[in-house]
């Protein structure tokens, strides 16, 4: 199957930084390779530590729990960086630590 991954900038609110994510890269892959301590523990979508508002643009998000992103939170804008790959430029803001 051939398919081109794209990429997408990525803001991270908390360290002020943009990044690149390729498409079929994580959020959460992307930070840690440039170095940003993105809050996270299981990185499979089980635990919420990386829950993040999406404050910007779309994502798709790979299989995860719904104990740690329901239904609820998704539709008032919440992500899990260790599960969503970008399908635009996206902002986003981890909850975990204030000011990380
Ligand atoms: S790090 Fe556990 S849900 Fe993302």
């Amino acid at each position: 199957m051939a398919r081109s991954a794209k990429t997408f900038q990525v803001t991270i609110r908390n360290s002020g930084q943009t990044i690149a994510c390729t498409t079929d890269r994580t959020i959460l892959q992307a930070a840690i390779a440039a170095g940003i301590d993105y809050p996270y523990a299981c990185a499979t979508g089980n635990c919420a530590t990386c829950v993040s508002k999406l404050e910007e643009g779309k994502v798709s998000l790979l299989p995860h729990s719904d104990a740690a992103l329901g239904k609820a939170q998704l539709k008032s804008g919440l992500t899990l960086a260790c599960r969503a790959r970008p399908r635009s430029d996206v902002t986003v803001n981890w909850l975990a630590r204030a000011g990380g």
